[in-house]
């Protein structure tokens, strides 16, 4: 295996020797010898013979001086160069040269398509200059960009533009400068040729701010969502932490090239296109959605993340999971909450839990990173922007608003810790939340345990909660947590709810006055991110299902009522026959369907069953193809039950001219489901009732809804009808996206070829994030018939893939990965399997970091 790379410890946080105040930068671009210049205000922090150790890699050093002198560094590493016998204070001086055209891991600065840009966080500003790479060093920019005038009419940085001139060779310059102090994760810069469309924002105390968004040409007419959303989310933040905007200026770029989903650079966002680009032909409410969502989150970083940033990359949470929590704050105002909140319920148990189930397990404030991309997890963002809901429920949310303000009152402008905040909201609060403070250092996921008993005859109702968080790979030992745990008793005259808050082991509660035997609901609203174990009958479940008040436990009885059923269905292999599903499903969906929720989107949830993914998660040792025969005979059994049902919901579908109403994207959810549920009800007339949807389609929400319907049913309409959507959309590159993925999930044994194919098609470049995600990502996590071939075949197709991958683009290699590394909750042939594969990317001599640390640790748990 390749040199061992190290690990970094929280524990060993040491502040800096020295820090810097001011840079100057100055980039010569050109497509393989970009210049950089970068004049730096060094002041020394520690003791007199301290030395300074800059990081950098992947550069080529051309000259270095001190206080104007030249220097010779004390040592060059791949990695560092440490400078020793050094004032108190002086000038230093880097001109480093880059490579932006062959920079595939997308680090640092690169070309993107035609356009130069960057990605800085969490460490790719030392693939720029030697520097001190660290969000703890916060120094103001002044920048300076020279590039040819007719490639890069537009040249961009943070802050404001102050100056601009044209040079005699065809090139022009810009400077730019921010006026706020900021660490390097948050630098950077733009080249290119765009559309722009612009727009004004007058912030509450009248701030004008030009906002500009920059796409690629001929796309100006899918910006306005995204722009829209924009404005939106700064009025939010307004209105409900009294935030404003702080510069002139807000820039958003879109480019084609990017490893995750959008960056908050201060001043100046850059954003993978699929989380800006949108119109009704070409979009989903999906999409829509996301945009919105991803606008709103990269523009709350200014305060949360920006103008308060963190100390180390170990408190990544402090900004993410705070960031991610308002987001979905907002999104929730901004349409359906229920649906909102079963979204994110959905992706901490499909995902986060099976995270903390796994070798890569951390906490929220991770404690050992080795590969620091390796820890922009669903635990830091989606687990961390839960814990922040806790604290939010327990204090109320004036108490919650309130911490928010000392916050920001006592943290302006530096960089903090995980603590800081929780004592700014402890303090804001005259409240104690030391054992609070447990959700950040303990990782894995709490079971909580429910028995109740009741006492007819005193009217009274005992509820016995116990919790246990199962050790986990990275931590043996746990203590109890605060959990706040929202009950609902549902019974024949009606429901009242409580939250109770279990901090011990274990504890008893009891409730007075209850007239009958209630159906106990458990965490209404999704109020902590844990698992229960609770007996409940399935004419309970019904009863929460129709009966309760509460959103949340309303989908999540149908869940539970189907995921039993499923099991059941499941682990008795003798069962071959639909017949045999239980009447108290068919129960549910008839009556839901009789009196539905007012809320239609709420409605398609309930009609959802839960994904191969949610099932495996409710089992120790996954038992893969029990679940996928048995989840396939139930819908096909409530396919045919409702077939005529699932017929008029697809019939009486609104025909009105698309538009991103909630209103609207609610009823497409429910034409979805009913759709799918057409798709596989073996009516001899379904196939062309869909193709009938198909073809009177203005959006892409209804086009795919169609598509996926026949593609999960396996009918043959599929086939004609991806090529004829192949016809019409293969020159956008966003929407043959879902055309891959669509290729890609689809059901079936050997994938072998199909990969291939896809592989070959002009669309596709390894070297492009969005082209790789699209294929790879359905398969190994979408694709549970594919991907876990009890041959063992899907792993290796997946393996012979990351090991080409890995040397282009580490980041997207190391997110694709994660479905190898649970191998232990699986059989043992598929266990023996997926090991094999892990091996073969151990053996690999030149293993990326990121990989390393993924497969090492899976190897050894
Ligand atoms: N901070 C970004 C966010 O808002 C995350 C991010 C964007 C990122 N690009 C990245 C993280 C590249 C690591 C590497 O969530
Ligand atoms: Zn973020």
């Amino acid at each position: 295996m390749s040199q061992p790379h190290q690990s970094m410890r929280l524990a060993d946080y040491r502040p800096p020797a020295y820090t810097i105040t001011d840079v100057d930068l100055t980039f010569e671009l050109e497509d393989h010898q970009t210049r950089v210049t970068a004049v730096s205000q060094v002041v020394r922090q520690g003791e007199t013979q301290a030395v300074l150790e800059l990081d950098g890699e992947h550069l080529t050093l051309l000259a270095l001086t001190v206080d104007g002198e030249d220097k010779t560094p004390e040592q060059q590493t791949d990695t560092a160069l440490v400078l020793t016998d050094l004032p108190e204070q002086f000038e230093l001086k880097v001109v480093t040269e880059i490579d932006p055209a062959n920079n595939t891991a997308l680090e640092g600065l690169y070309k993107s398509d035609g356009t130069f840009c960057t990605q800085c966080e969490a460490q790719g500003f030392r693939r720029i200059t030697y520097f001190l790479d660290r969000p703890d060093v916060m120094a103001k920019y002044s920048v300076k960009v020279i590039a040819d005038k007719h490639k890069y009419p537009s040249l961009l940085s943070n802050g404001n533009l102050v100056e601009r001139g044209d040079l005699d060779d065809g090139r022009h310059w810009v400077r730019w400068q921010d006026p706020f102090a900021k660490p390097c994760y948050l630098f950077a810069l733009v080249a290119g040729d765009f559309d722009c469309l612009t727009d004004r924002y007058t912030t509450g105390s009248g701030r004008e701010v030009a906002l500009e968004l920059y796409v690629d040409k001929g796309n100006r007419h899918r910006g306005y969502h995204a722009l829209a959303s924009l404005k939106k989310a700064m009025q939010w933040d307004e209105q409900v932490y009294g935030l404003e905007y702080d510069l002139g200026v807000y820039m958003v770029v879109a480019v084609d090239f990017f490893n995750m989903g959008a960056m908050e650079n201060k001043g100046l966002n850059i954003f993978n296109a699929k989380f800006v680009l949108a119109d009704a032909e070409s979009a989903t409410d999906d999409d829509y959605f996301n945009i919105e969502s991803v606008i709103a989150h990269e523009y709350f970083h200014n305060w949360t993340g920006n103008r308060v940033t963190c100390r180390d990359w170990f408190q990544l949470s402090l900004k993410e999971g705070l960031t991610v929590f308002r987001d979905q704050q907002f999104s929730a105002d901004m349409a359906s909450p229920a649906l909102v909140r079963i979204k994110q319920a959905r992706v901490i148990r499909e995902h986060q839990f099976a995270e903390d189930a796994g070798p890569m397990a951390h906490p929220i404030r991770p404690e050992e990173v080795m590969e620091m991309n390796n820890f922009y997890s669903v635990t830091v963002y989606d687990k961390g922007a839960e814990v922040i809901r806790m604290l939010q429920r327990l204090l109320g949310q004036g108490g919650f608003r309130k911490g928010m303000d000392l916050y920001f009152e006592r943290h302006d402008g530096q960089a903090v810790t995980c603590d800081d905040f929780v004592q700014a909201m402890a303090d804001a609060n005259g409240v104690d939340l030391e054992q609070f403070k447990r959700w950040y250092s303990q990782s894995g996921t709490p079971q909580v345990t429910v028995q109740s008993e009741y006492d007819a005859k005193h009217q009274q109702l005992i509820l016995t909660l116990s919790q246990h968080t199962p050790p986990t790979q990275d931590q043996a030992d746990k203590q109890p947590l605060p959990i706040p745990f929202g009950v609902e008793l549902v019974d024949e005259h009606g429901s009242r709810s409580e939250v109770l808050s279990l901090s011990e082991s274990e504890q008893r509660f009891c409730f007075d006055h209850v007239a009958s035997n209630p159906a106990i609901a458990c965490l209404t609203g999704f109020s902590a991110p844990v698992k229960v174990k609770q007996t409940i009958a399935d004419s309970d479940l019904i009863r929460i299902a129709l009966k309760g008040q509460d959103d949340f436990v309303r989908w999540d009885a149908c869940q539970t009522l189907f995921s039993q059923h499923i099991h059941q269905l499941a682990e008795d292999s003798s069962r071959n026959s639909s017949e045999q599903v239980s009447e108290a499903l068919s129960e549910l969906i008839a009556e839901l369907l009789k009196s539905p929720p007012e809320d239609a989107a709420l409605l398609a949830e309930m009609l959802m069953l839960p994904s191969f993914d949610t099932l495996s998660q409710q089992q120790d040792i996954v038992n893969v193809d029990g679940l996928l025969r048995a989840r396939k005979l139930i819908v096909t059994r409530l396919a045919q039950e409702f077939a005529t049902q699932w017929q008029q919901l697809v019939d009486e579908r609104p025909k009105q001219d698309y538009a991103y109403t909630a209103e609207q994207a609610n009823w497409r959810r429910l034409l979805d489901r009913a759709m799918f549920y057409l798709a596989h009800s073996e009516l001899p007339e379904a196939e062309t009732q869909l193709q009938q949807v198909y073809q009177d389609s203005d959006n892409m929400t209804q086009t795919l809804g169609v598509l996926t319907g026949c593609q999960q049913a396996n009918l043959s309409l599929f086939d004609s009808l991806m090529s004829d959507f192949e016809q019409l959309w293969r020159k956008d590159s966003l929407v043959m996206d879902k055309w891959f993925s669509l290729h890609a999930s689809r059901p079936q044994d050997d994938m072998a070829g199909q990969l291939e194919s896809l592989m070959e098609h002009p669309m596709y470049s390894i070297n492009n994030p969005n082209k790789v995600r699209a294929i790879w990502g359905p398969f190994a996590m979408r694709n549970p018939q594919a991907f876990h071939q009890a041959d063992g075949r899907g792993y290796r197709l997946l393996t012979d893939y990351l090991l080409n991958l890995d040397s282009v683009n580490p980041q997207v290699a190391s997110r694709l990965v994660t479905p190898l590394l649970a191998f232990k909750r699986f059989d043992l042939g598929r266990q023996q399997h997926m090991r094999q594969q892990l091996e073969r990317l151990a053996e690999q001599a030149t293993l990326s970091r990121d990989l390393y640390e993924k497969v090492t640790r899976a190897l050894k748990g």
